[in-house]
């Protein structure tokens, strides 16, 4: 993008003024030497008109004042018509034609240096906005006419795929169809749409970004193409998220204390109770076997609540060296003591790190992991843990074959009581990533197109 004046445009310069003069020499010389008739200093005119092209503003004028000498000059020294009438009526005639030709030269000279003002005054401002913010031109049915690089490098589509194809392509599916309309309704109207919008990358991740669309109106007011200027926001929506996430995280603390304390040991004492109550009925007993059962059930409500429990107040991690490889290898001995996965084959292959992390609490996890991807696989299936070790991070990624997540719950698999499943208590995937958050890791899930799913947690091999 041109943001200097080039250098050929002075060297141009300089050739001209030398045509200048040597025009106005060899036109002095014809005006006084030759028997060419005094019509030839016209031809200064041609000399003046070189201001066209020579970018100094005061061409004309000093030309103009130099011809006028040079034709006077002409006049005096000249052998034929300088002393006649009709000799210096033409070089009158000629004169205030080299002055209005002088005059007109200056004037489109002022427009033309204007325009280039503009031109490259409009190119600045594209290159600055450009180099600012995520850019793009649609034209009224949302058909992508331009993108600049930034927008090729956060869409990560290549310029080719972009081109030509509907704006929708980046759609993430996000928000209401009201929003949508909202959207087209306003800049359809000629008038300038702000708001913040969720896109998604060709790779299937989201980004936000704060979106200001303005329509281009034609003579009539009618939007002939839209440009829409965005700034990325992701990490201040993440930040967003993570705030409110925490918000509720601390209510749900306060919440948890008050079922610790008043659903929790009534719910002992019942049990209790209850247990001592079927311990003197008959061992025969129908009444026994009842008995048993809503003990069972207080049991899985106990549960429910100590899940409750370890998701909002979870303790910080008692760090100890941990073969990663041997906690997953009893975890999936745990699994498949339930006879509901008793048919499960975990795989665990790759590296057999030691790290330092919490036993405990990581056997929780990956028990929640395994247990979900053996319910999404079915009663007999395989289930695949690879375990990889570099540059001081572990990576584990456990991949079954189930059906994957749908699209539009993969951004809600985290929250606190999602669910899909009948018994489910949707605590299993938000207390992993918070325990996996306090060893400093990262958890995410990937669900190729072929279908199944891989969840990976990385975690540090030494504690930070
Ligand atoms: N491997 C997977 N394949 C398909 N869907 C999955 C997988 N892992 C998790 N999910 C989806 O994510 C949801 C949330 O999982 P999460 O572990 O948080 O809760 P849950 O398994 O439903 O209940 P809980 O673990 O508390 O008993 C599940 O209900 C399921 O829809
Ligand atoms: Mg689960």
């Amino acid at each position: 993008m041109p943001m200097t004046t080039a250098p050929t445009a002075r060297w141009n310069d300089r050739r001209l003024l030398l045509t200048a003069v040597l025009g106005s020499v060899a036109v002095f010389a014809f005006d006084v030497q030759l028997p060419l008739g005094i019509a030839v200093t016209a031809l200064y005119g041609l000399v003046v008109l070189l201001g066209l092209f020579v970018r100094w503003p005061k061409y004309p004028l000093w030309a103009s004042i130099a011809v006028t000498l040079l034709t006077v000059a002409g006049a005096l020294i000249s052998p034929e018509g300088g002393d006649t009438r009709l000799g210096f009526e033409n070089r009158a005639l000629t004169l205030v034609g080299v002055w209005v030709t002088a005059w007109l030269v200056a004037g489109y000279a002022r427009v033309g240096r204007a325009l280039d003002r503009s031109v490259k005054d409009l190119a600045d401002t594209n290159f600055a906005l450009d180099q600012a913010a995520i850019v793009a031109v649609t034209d009224v049915k949302g058909r992508i006419n331009y993108v600049n690089d930034k927008f090729v490098e956060i869409s990560k589509y290549s310029r080719g795929e972009l081109l030509g194809r509907d704006h929708r392509l980046i759609n993430s599916g996000y928000h209401s169809k009201e929003f949508i309309r909202n959207l087209w309704q306003t800049i359809g109207g000629g008038r300038i749409w702000r708001g913040e919008i969720r896109n998604r990358a060709k790779d299937g991740t989201y980004y936000w970004v704060d979106t200001t669309i303005v329509p281009f109106l034609d003579e009539r007011g009618q939007p002939y193409q839209y440009m829409a200027i965005r700034y990325d926001i992701t990490e201040r929506k993440l930040s967003e998220e993570r705030l409110r996430e925490q918000a509720a995280l601390a209510r749900l603390g306060e919440m948890a204390a008050v079922v610790a304390h008043e659903v929790k040991n009534p719910l002992a004492g019942i049990r209790g109770a209850l247990q001592v109550i079927g311990g003197r009925l008959p061992a025969a007993s129908r009444d026994r076997a009842i008995v048993g059962d809503i003990v069972a059930r207080l049991d899985s409500l106990n549960e429910i609540v100590h899940d409750l429990l370890v998701f909002a107040r979870p303790r910080e991690p008692k760090l100890a060296p941990l073969p990663l490889a041997t906690l997953l290898e009893d975890t999936a001995a745990l699994l498949k003591k339930d006879p509901e996965h008793a048919g499960v084959s975990v795989t665990i292959e790759g590296d057999r790190p030691v790290i330092q992390a919490d036993a405990e609490q990581l056997q929780t996890v990956f028990l929640n992991l395994f247990l979900n991807a053996a319910q999404a696989s079915g009663t007999s299936s395989d289930v695949r843990v690879a375990i990889a070790k570099e540059d001081g991070v572990c990576r584990v990624a456990i991949t079954d074959r189930g059906p994957g997540i749908p699209a539009d719950m993969r951004d809600r698999i985290f929250e606190p009581f999602f669910t899909t499943k009948h018994r489910g208590t949707g605590l299993g995937l938000p207390t992993a990533r918070r325990v996996i958050e306090r060893h400093h890791g990262t958890i995410e899930f990937a669900c190729p197109p072929g279908g199944g799913t891989t969840v990976t947690v990385t975690l540090p091999v030494n504690a930070k």
